[in-house]
């Protein structure tokens, strides 16, 4: 058993990973810097395990993570800020938590070994994911430009014109950042793999595809498609749906990514390793409202499709976690279209003020919607 030092414990994937390593009867400590657009005014975590201890700083403090580092035989790193749309204005205060941050905590594992690190990176270091071509010829190159975009060819293309179809992204597709947010993720996986590799501590990177469930902040509009389009039904408002809702993501239950930390931790051959972490299925966003709203029972609020897009997100990118499965043993167990009850029971009682218009016009008035 380990005593694990969790860095953005307090955050929705946080909770659920403290809980899963309790579980196992693993020793949890939670660093958190409690940020208000997470966390509110109050800065009060609900849900937090009561057998986790918490320690309140910020990733840029070297002294007080120094000391939440005491005694720890392990790390899982996954303070961040998380918004893809906003780390394209507030572009200083993405790499100061996300990189600086890092650098921090790899500098106070220096001084105070740990025999594990695992890292949360994230599916949007791929940007776009894998397509075929009309041959069936694997192809990694797909990127789409402003001017396809002004004009409403959402799909991206091959490198002849040819149509593409999205297929699953597995662990060798090429990185391709298409947001700060992305190049931040990216550079946390891979400071913490290059000092891992250099000081013996074996380090594994789990690139999470779009996380679910209960917990998530459903006030802060930058958390996830899902959370927005809840606040907005739990508000009566319809959906806001960027593009024709025909893009593709992965959704992961919380609780298998949970689960996913743990066996990152707990397998110790395994080191020096990226993995994805998705449920392998393919949701189009326009499905995803549809279910949402049908399981809040508000099939009268039709989304709106707005037909304009998002500065920096890219178009279809869905998991292959065969990788998973085979070192880490790693099986999802919570389907999207099965879990959604269990998801707006907690939507119902949770606080839920909708931001999503104001996250419109914080993107629109710097041109970052198109
Ligand atoms: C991104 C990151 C992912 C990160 C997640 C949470 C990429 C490719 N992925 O995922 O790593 O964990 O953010 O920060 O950068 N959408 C709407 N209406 C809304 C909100 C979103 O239509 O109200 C659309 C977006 O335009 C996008 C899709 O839904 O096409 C998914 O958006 P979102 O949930 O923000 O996450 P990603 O960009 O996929």
């Amino acid at each position: 058993m380990a005593n694990v030092l969790v860095t953005g414990g307090c955050g929705f994937i946080g909770r659920h990973v403290a809980a899963e390593l309790i579980g196992a009867g693993h020793g949890v400590r939670l660093y958190d810097a409690m940020i208000e657009q997470v966390h509110g005014s109050d800065g009060a975590a609900a849900d937090i395990p009561p057998e986790a201890a918490v320690i309140r700083g910020d990733m840029r403090d070297a002294t007080r993570l120094a000391e939440a580092l005491q005694d720890c035989d392990a790390v899982i790193h996954l303070a961040a800020e998380v918004g893809v749309g906003q780390s394209m204005y507030e572009i200083a205060r993405y790499v100061g938590a996300n990189d600086l941050g890092t650098a921090v905590l790899l500098e106070a594992i220096a001084n105070q070994p740990v025999r594990r690190l695992v890292v949360a990176s994230s599916m949007s270091i791929y940007g776009e994911g894998y397509y075929a071509l009309p041959s069936g010829q694997l192809y990694d190159g797909a990127r789409r430009r402003k001017q396809d975009l002004r004009e409403g060819r959402w799909q991206p293309a091959g490198p002849g014109g040819e149509a593409l179809e999205a297929v699953p992204t597995d662990e060798t597709k090429r990185p391709d950042l298409a947001s700060i947010y992305a190049l931040t993720k990216y550079q946390q996986e891979q400071a913490c793999l290059i000092f891992g590799a250099a000081y013996d501590v074996p380090t594994v990177a789990l690139r999470l595809f779009n996380v679910f469930g209960a917990g998530q902040a459903l006030s802060n509009p930058y958390t996830g498609v899902l959370a927005n389009f809840a606040s907005r039904l739990a508000n009566g408002e319809r959906p806001t749906i960027f593009e024709d809702g025909q893009q593709q993501r992965d959704f992961v239950h919380v609780r298998d990514v949970a689960r996913a930390f743990r066996l990152a931790l707990e397998a110790e051959e395994v080191a020096d390793e990226t993995f994805n972490i998705g449920s392998g299925n393919a949701y189009s966003i326009e499905q995803v409202a549809s279910l949402l709203a049908q399981a809040m029972d508000r099939r009268d609020l039709e989304p709106e499709v707005l037909g304009r897009f998002r500065a920096g997100d890219i178009r279809n990118c869905f998991a292959d976690i065969g990788k998973a499965r085979a070192w880490l043993g790693f099986k999802p167990e919570h389907r999207l279209e099965d879990s959604l009850g269990p998801f707006v029971e907690w939507v119902r009682q949770a606080p839920a003020e909708d931001r999503g218009t104001q996250m419109r016009s914080e993107l629109e008035v710097r041109g970052l919607v198109s």
